[in-house]
């Protein structure tokens, strides 16, 4: 499920043309969707109907897309999910600016658990003792009156998260039972306190970049299940790019993980 702006239309595209478009990876099948809201601009809102028509892989919740309103995208999704996708063993949330891998995730899935085990899973890069935001000027202000706590609950980064088809049910019941408070946590977080309410612990995998930018590294790209902050036109050049011949070898994807890491390290060090 990609969370997407009415706007975002290349961003939409270009995930089409690359991981989004695949659909049976490793002999499973898997499937991509874009969650948007509604627009208050009736030319874009023509555009979007249009495009909903043509590639029958849209879903609209009944609230503006706004930013402050991500949140409301995210139950809205939780919600979609748990209704429509009931033979799903695993949902990924991914933002519309994120190369995400299908294949890199099946195989960590598979090496690290029995995929067809019913059990909870919610994993993603994962922020450990995250502080509320009481600067009233930041757009993730959130003053004491909504969230009392001094710390979030430990949640996984909202630029790419997989639940398990058991976890989904648990946290998207907390989510319909918790009371909204105005301005709502941002979406992660929201996700982590419901998570956190419903006894499901967040899960680390180093394989998702969370925030900071990975430099391009071919075989790093090819290990990693999640890159952010990736343009549409870095997206169609990386994947080609990605899967074109030779297939890396074990070793240069574990030397190049390495790599790759230590100068996204850099590269926030150095701004
Ligand atoms: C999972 O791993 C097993 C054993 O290594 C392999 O036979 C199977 O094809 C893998 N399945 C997927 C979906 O990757
Ligand atoms: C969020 O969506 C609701 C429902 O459409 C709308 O009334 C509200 O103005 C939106 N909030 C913001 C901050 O955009």
């Amino acid at each position: 499920m990609v969370t997407t702006a009415p706007a975002n239309r290349r961003a939409r595209q270009a995930i089409r043309d690359t991981w989004g478009g695949e659909v049976e990876v490793r002999g499973l099948r898997v499937m991509t969707l874009f969650m948007v809201g509604v627009t208050s601009d009736p030319g874009l809102g023509k555009l979007l109907i249009e495009e909903a028509r043509e590639r029958g892989d849209l879903i609209q919740g009944r609230f503006l897309d706004t930013y402050s309103n991500l949140t409301l995208k995210t139950l809205a999704m939780l919600g979609w999910a748990r209704k429509f996708c009931p033979q799903a063993h695993f949902m990924a949330k991914v933002d519309d600016d994120v190369l995400f891998n299908p294949r890199a995730l099946l195989h960590f899935l598979n090496k690290s658990r029995n995929p067809y085990e019913q059990g909870d899973l919610y994993l993603g890069r994962v922020h450990l003792h995250v502080a509320p935001d009481r600067d009233p000027d930041s757009k993730h202000y959130l003053p004491s009156g909504a969230y009392p706590s001094s710390v979030f609950p430990d949640y996984c980064s909202g630029t790419a998260y997989i639940l398990s088809r058991s976890a989904l049910l648990k946290i998207s019941l907390a989510a319909s039972a918790s009371p909204l408070s105005t301005p709502l946590p941002p979406e992660d977080v929201f996700v982590g306190l419901c998570a956190r309410a419903a006894g499901v612990p967040p899960e680390h995998c180093p394989l998702f970049s969370g925030g900071p930018y990975v430099p391009y590294g071919r075989c790093c790209y090819q290990a990693m299940v999640s890159i952010h902050h990736i343009s549409p036109r870095e997206m169609l050049q990386y994947w080609q790019d990605v899967h074109a011949p030779p297939p890396c070898s074990w070793l240069s994807q574990r030397a190049s993980l390495g790599v790759c890491k230590v100068r996204a390290m850099l590269g926030t060090v150095l701004g």
